[in-house]
Order: C-alpha cells, then structure tokens, then sequence
C-alpha cells in the first residue's frame, strides 16, 4: 500500500476515483478510421447496449491501425494512473515493456433520437471512446441547448460516486470530431439523445494493457 508523503509546503490531493485520459487525434486518424468504415463490417449492435442504428465491428486492420495510432498515449495515460495512484511512488522503468490488447472494437453510429443507456464496459480493464463525425447543424441545437440550466444533447456523461462538497460525481463531455478519451471499463457512462438530422460517429474499443516483462 503506497504512503503518502508531502513533498511541497502546500498540495492539493485527488486521489480517489477513476482517472479519465484526454488525447487529440491527428486529424488523418480521424479521416483514416472513417475511410475504413463501411457497411460491410458486422453489426455489433445486438451485443451491446446502445440505442444506435449501427454499431460495426472493427476488422483486425482496423484495430491494428487504431492501436498503432494511440498507444504512446495508451502508455502516458498507463504511466500518469501508475504514478498518481501510488503518489508518485512507483514509475515506470524505460526497460518496461507493455502489451496493448485491443479485444473488441466498434464503430458507434447514432442518429437523431438515438441514445446510448448508462452501462459500463465488461471483460476488459480500459475503454474508450473517440469521436470521427458530428451532423453538419449540430452547433445550432447545442447553442438552443446551451441557454438552458443543463445542456446535454448529444453529450457523454460519465458518472462515479455520489456528488458532494468537494467531490463530483458527474461529468459532461461535448464531442468534437478528433477528441479521444480513455477510462477504466467500470467507469459508468451513458450519451444523450440529439436532435439534428445527421450521423454522430464514434468509435470505442475495450482493451487491456499489461506489463509483459520488466528489468526489477
Ligand atoms: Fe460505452
């Protein structure tokens, strides 16, 4: 059990709860998981919980690419749970050595009125999601829905524990196309339905990402 040491004569801790990553994808990330998208993929969708006209399985090329694409960031997201869960305790050795698995993976197409209930990810340690198209009039049903007290159209919310002073248990994400974010598979979350005609494209893989061999 790692103990805690002041280093500074002032620290704000947070130390409880799941650790969210947030990664901006290169814009011919975006545009190469879209190309490779197709109809022909298999439809996931009875498997999974979304409300959502498609949810396409990844091919091995597909999962290939995407974890080609994200697992530097895969690993500084691995690094700064390691480091933050053991305050600042453990580091990662440069003689590490990490296997990402990428288990299942699928595109998410979700359309006008579709919704995505609150669920979690199983039989993995990570997920996440990355967002590859909005519909083209988006902004202007979020700027309606801005002037309200409580935005959510189209929004991830990610929820754990109960909220409190000093403490939240709810968080509201807006897509935007290129935006990728990492959580721990337990980590509840559910996305809201929209209203503009349109397609709102992400994608989510359910990982693991494991030391293989270490120098210690
Ligand atoms: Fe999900």
């Amino acid at each position: 059990m790692p103990i805690y040491e002041p280093k500074n004569n002032k620290e704000f801790l947070t130390p409880f709860g799941p650790t969210i990553g947030y990664y901006k994808m290169d814009q011919e990330v975006v545009e190469t998981l879209n190309s490779m998208m197709n109809e022909k993929l298999e439809d996931f969708s009875d498997k999974l919980v979304g409300k959502v006209r498609q949810e396409l399985k990844f091919t091995d090329d597909i999962k290939n690419y995407a974890g080609q694409s994200l697992v530097k960031f895969l690993g500084e997201y691995h690094s700064y749970s390691l480091d933050r869960n053991s305050f600042g305790q453990e580091k990662p050795s440069k003689n590490d050595s990490y296997n990402l698995n990428i288990l299942n993976a699928w595109f998410v197409r979700q359309f006008e009125n579709e919704y995505n209930p609150l669920h979690i990810h199983n039989n993995c340690t990570l997920s996440c999601v990355g967002y590859l198209s909005l519909p083209d009039k988006i902004n202007q049903e979020w700027e309606d829905d801005y002037k309200d007290h409580y935005p959510a159209n189209g929004h991830i919310n990610f929820s754990y524990g109960v909220n409190n002073h000093y403490g939240v248990a709810n968080m509201l994400i807006k897509p935007r196309v290129g935006d990728f974010y990492v959580f721990p598979n337990y980590l509840f979350h559910c996305v809201y339905p929209f209203q503009t005609k349109g397609e709102r494209r992400s994608f989510s893989m359910n990982m693991t990402f494991h030391k293989v061999n270490s120098d210690q």
